[in-house]
This record gives structure tokens, sequence and C-alpha cells, in this order.
């Protein structure tokens, strides 16, 4: 029996999500509750090939193998399926698996066609079920999987041991994991996973027991209880040490990491404590983080229990740590309640961003979080020029993602266009009652998907409560479905960065910031400055800029980052060595694609500079980071 929400209002939607799961003797632990799934039409995920009104998954248990020398991994996926009575076809998504063979429980082998693939999608994988609801896929995953990171020693800080981890969000996991990968379709999940001695696999989930010892190998196992969208699912395989950082939560890195990475983010413990204060008890258990090699695509990856972290946001002083706020902030918004598909990615990205500044609000202060938002706009305004201006389809909420990866269309627009919208809100109901709207928000939908339709009925239902005037004060409907910024924005304050501004007016002028002043300016403080000045300089200022104040090489990478982007967009010759380190050194798609694109784009200039380094970058990067860039300069 297939449990479903079949109601056609969005009101009942909420309402039924709190049914008690029907106890199914052929599926796995009886007990187990089934996640909802939606049935409205913008709950459609044009990016799975999943039927999930027929048969779903609704648990997996993997039982894999690493093989390094193979840059695979391998063995068998048991799924557990709720169908329909009467389906006897179940359809998952498969990019490039390798699979050798698909039977029932019992062993009985069943029929299986792999689809024709679709260049972003992959392949449906259509499996001949007949009346078995768990089935046994036996496979590998391709050298190639577009998830998956294989490092060679010399990759790693330690440089002795292999390492490799994944990426899911947004649909790479389907290039590992024989799922259906679609992130309104979640499911508790198992593994055991088999890695050469000494290496540790962790992965976002609980870990059950210690590793088992066989010959040369060890097999780590965890548990996820709780239903998880599958875009969550991550491992993480290396030479890794852990240390404690406060009762639940803990570093695992290199052990050459460690010190530095412990360091840096002592504050977790009372940032968990802070959204919690916020938004409700946390309900993964641990909160741990697994700082990477400096390969790692992403700033942060919310991996339940387990975020994933680039090096990179290391600085020796915290002032990066709103990256760790922003991955702790999804443990409510994302993976609580968690975007229906990917057009609906501001639900996911946006409740975090302003999240972020709540929790950052309570551990550093409001100043801080002032200074953030007011960076957000400017990125917020950026994002709208980039995406066609005030008109562009894409700078709606909502966007439209059909035949496109939605890689593609996951702009800053969902994550400040998003905080925006929901800070406008709070500035307008006061932020006593935006709170707890929002704290509910997190239990009436927690563990389930959401569609932008369900927020806007759900924050009628909860906190406009029919009054007009509020309604039309709050303009939701602009906000969701309109491109640009509507008129009711609330502005960030501008005295914030008031000496900053300051300054830069005067560096316009060619007076050169106050070397005092600078040293007592924040990063924030310090990025204002730098996306602020125009972007075409003379190139003699620029160089004295970066000079006087060591920016090429800045500690901290946000402020390496932006005076790269100034140098490169100004040609300027003195930066290049170092511009070269930085992109040979990490690969974190948000400083390696914009400076590679901008060279790849001045023919005369920067197109030979990209030429030469980009082949030695790219075998550290990770291939989503490369998907892009190859086009522009092509794989080798
Ligand atoms: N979930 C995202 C990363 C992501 C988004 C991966 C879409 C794949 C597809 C993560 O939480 C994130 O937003 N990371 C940011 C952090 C920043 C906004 C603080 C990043 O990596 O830059
Ligand atoms: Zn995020």
């Amino acid at each position: 029996m297939l449990r479903m929400i079949a109601a056609a209002s969005a009101l009942m939607l909420a309402a039924c999500q709190v049914e008690t799961p029907a106890t199914k003797p052929d599926s796995v632990t009886a007990a187990q509750a089934i996640a909802p799934i939606l049935t409205t039409p913008d709950a459609v995920d044009v990016h799975s090939h999943a039927k999930p009104l027929d048969a779903r998954v609704t648990h997996l248990a993997l039982d894999l193998a690493v093989d390094f020398a193979a840059k695979r991994v391998g063995g068998t996926a048991t799924l557990d399926i709720d169908a329909k009575p009467g389906v006897g076809t179940i359809i998952l998504d498969d990019k490039g698996l390798e699979i050798e063979k698909i039977a029932a429980a019992d062993g009985q082998a069943l029929r299986f066609k792999v689809g024709t693939p679709d260049e972003h999608l992959g392949a449906p994988l259509e499996i001949a079920m007949g009346a078995a609801r768990k089935i046994v896929i036996t496979y590998k995953s391709a050298p190639d999987a577009g998830a998956l990171q294989w490092l060679t020693p010399a990759q790693t800080a330690g440089k002795r041991q292999p390492y490799l981890f994944s990426q899911g969000q947004a649909i790479e996991n389907r290039t590992w994991i024989p799922t259906q990968d679609s992130p309104g379709i979640r499911q508790t999940w198992e593994a055991k996973i088999t890695v050469p001695q000494p290496l540790t696999a962790v992965m976002s989930a609980p870990k059950v027991g210690e590793p088992a010892t066989t010959g040369r190998s060890r097999q780590f196992a965890f548990k996820m209880d709780k239903p998880v969208a599958p875009y969550l699912i991550a491992i993480g395989v290396g030479d890794l040490a852990f240390r404690k950082l406060g009762p639940r939560t803990g570093v695992w890195t290199e052990p050459a990491m460690l010190d530095k990475a412990a360091a840096e983010l002592a504050d977790t413990e009372k940032m968990v404590v802070a959204a919690e204060a916020l938004y409700g008890p946390y309900q993964w258990g641990r909160y741990d983080l697994l700082v990477l090699p400096p390969s790692f695509p992403f700033g942060g990856m919310e991996n339940p229990t387990l975020t994933f972290l680039t090096p990179t946001f290391i600085a020796g002083d915290k002032s990066n740590n709103s990256l760790i706020a922003h991955e702790l902030a999804h443990s409510w918004s994302g993976n609580l309640a968690t975007n229906a598909t990917w057009s609906d990615f501001w639900l996911n990205e946006g409740m975090t961003t302003y999240a972020t500044t709540r929790i950052v609000e309570a551990v550093y202060g409001p100043k801080v979080a002032a200074q953030q938002i007011s960076l957000g706009h400017d990125d917020m305004r950026k994002a709208v020029e980039e995406n066609g201006g005030a008109a562009g389809a894409d700078t709606r909420l909502r966007i439209d993602l059909k035949g496109r990866n939605p890689d593609d269309g996951l702009t800053d627009i969902a994550y400040e266009k998003g905080a925006a919208f929901l800070r406008t809100i709070e500035i307008a109901v006061g932020r006593a009652a935006f709170d707890a709207w929002l704290k509910g928000w997190f239990a009436r939908h927690q563990f389930a998907p959401v569609t932008t339709s369900l927020f806007l009925a759900d924050i009628r239902q909860h906190l406009v409560k029919g009054d007009a005037a509020l309604e039309a004060k709050l303009m939701l409907d602009a906000w969701v479905n309109q491109p640009g910024i509507p008129a009711n924005l609330a502005p960030a304050d501008p005295a914030v960065f008031a000496e900053v501004d300051t300054a830069v007016s005067a560096f316009g002028s060619g007076t050169m910031p106050d070397t005092i002043a600078w040293a007592r300016w924040t990063t924030a403080e310090r990025l204002r400055f730098l996306t602020r000045i125009d972007r075409k300089q003379p190139v003699d200022r620029l160089e004295a800029l970066g000079r006087g104040f060591g920016l090429a090489r800045a500690g901290n990478n946000e402020l390496r980052f932006a005076f790269l982007d100034l140098a490169v967009a100004n040609r300027l010759d003195p930066a290049v060595p170092a511009l070269e380190d930085f992109l040979l050194t990490q690969g974190r798609r948000k400083f390696v694609r914009p400076l590679l694109t901008a060279l790849a784009e001045d023919p005369q200039w920067g197109r030979p500079i990209a030429l030469r380094i980009y082949p030695r970058a790219r075998p550290i990067y990770h291939p989503v980071t490369t998907r892009g860039i190859d086009k522009l300069i092509g794989p080798s």
C-alpha cells in the first residue's frame, strides 16, 4: 500500500503529515515510519526518473567496498520498496552505474532495463520487481562517477594515504548509489563500508559499533534511522583523526590538520545551543564536521550529523565562521524541512542564509550580523544583474529548471533574495511573531518535503491569519513568483559600514585606506571595501593596495579571492604568481570558477594564463568544479 498525501489543499497537507505509519511485514522493520510524499503538481521532480506515486524506495542498505586502485565503490544496495497494489515495476535513477545483477530478497533474478541516458539526469533504471518489495542490486560505480573524488596521497595533507569523498547535492548521488535520487523521496538508510587498512570511513549517519578488521581491511557500519533526502548521503574515507569539540560536537580531519581545524571550530557547540534556542531541539544526535582536503568543491555541505567543510575556511581567527552557522542551520532548513524539488531550492538556502545571520547574531553580536546582512544585499543585487536583471526569469525565488542541470539555476538569488525576503517579513511582523512562526514551520514540516506553495499556505495560516493589511504589506506572491526585488525590501542598515564606505569614496579619488584603520577592520569590513570600490581600477593604484595590505596572499581566503578577482579584471601582472598558487592549491568552485572564467574570457591577457594553469590545476578539482570550466577551457 502506498502511503501518500493526496490532499488538494495545502492546509490539509500540513495536517496529514503526522499520520501513523502502517506496519508492513514484507518491508524492513515493521515500526519504521515511511516519510510522506507530496502529490501536488509543483512537487513533481523534473530531475528524477522515479515515479514515486507508483513505487518508491523507503529504505536503502549499502554494503560497499572502496577500491582506490580501480576508483570504484562496489557491492550491493538492498532497497525496501513501497508500491501501489499490483505495481510490478520500480524506476530508479542511474548515472553510469555498472550493474551486475538485480535480485529479489529470495535470490530470484529480476529483469531490468537501463533506459536512454539524459545528459544531466542520467538514465532511468527500470526493474521488473513483480511482487517483490525488497530487492538487491549488485553493482559498481564508474571511475568517473560525478559524486566521487579520488585523491592520490600527494593530493592530501599527510601525503601518505589516498582519500575519497562524495558530494551528492544536487543530482550526483545517482553516480554511486542506485536509488530514487529525488529530494522529495526521503529514505532511511544504513551502510557497511569496507576500506583498506589503516583508513577510516565516515558517513552522514551515526556510526554503529567499532570497525571490524579482517585481513588488510576494515569494515565500518552506519545507520540513519530518520528519513532523509538521498542527496544527503555522503562518505569520506582517508587517514582521519577525530577531536572532541563539545558534548555532541567534534571534528574529523587528517591528523596534520587537526589542531588548526579544532581551533577554528571552537565555537561550534555554542552555535548548536544558539540554533536550538531559535528553532527547537537539534534532532540528529551528534553534530560533527569533516574538514576535507582543499579539493572539496564547496565551502560546506550540510550532510546530516557530519557537515563537510573546505579547509579554505580556516583563517586562524574564526572570521569565516558564519560558514559553520550556515551548515548547522541546514539541520533545520534543508535537512528537516527539505525542498521537494530543486525549483524550491530557495526554501533550503534562503531560510538557511536568514537563520545563519540569526545564529551569528546570537554568538558574535548584532553588529557582525548586520554587516553580513549588508554584504548579503550587495550579493543579492549582483545576482540580479548576473541573472538577466530585474526582469530575469531566474531572479524569481521559485524557478523553472526543466531541461537544465539544477546546478546551473542555483544562484545567489536563492540564498540572498530568499534571506532578504524572510528578513523583510521578520521586520514587518516583529521578531517574536516571526521566530514563533519559523520554529513552527520546522516542527510542522520536519522530515518532510516542502514547496513554495506549502510555504505560502503555511505562512498565511499561521502568521498572516487573514489580516488583509498585513497580507498587502508582505507582498508574498511578488517575492516568490516575480523577478527582481520587491519594493518592500527591508533595507540593510547603512550605518554598519559607514567608516568603510567613506574610505571607498576616498579611494575613488586616489586616497589609500588608512593603515591603522585597515588593521583594525574586520574581514567583513575589508570585504566591503574590496567589493565596493570600482571594478575597473588604475593598475598602479590596485597594485599599491594589494602590496600595502598583503592582499594577494591574504590569510583569509575570502579576501584573497576578492583581491585576485579585481586583479584579473584589471590585468594585474604582479598578482599572477599568487593567482597561480591560489588556483593550484584549492578547488573551491566559488573561488576557482569565476577566476578561470574571467581569465578565459580575456583572449589577450587572461586566456594564455588560464591555458597554462588549468591543465595543472584540474587534477585536484572535483568533477562538479571541472564540469563548467572544461566547457570554457577544455579538459586537457
Ligand atoms: N548545500 C550547499 C552547497 C550546495 C548547494 C551544493 C547546491 C550543491 C548544490 C551549502 O549549504 C552551501 O550553501 N554552501 C555555501 C556556503 C556559504 C553560503 C556560507 C558554499 O559552499 O559556498
Ligand atoms: Zn547552504
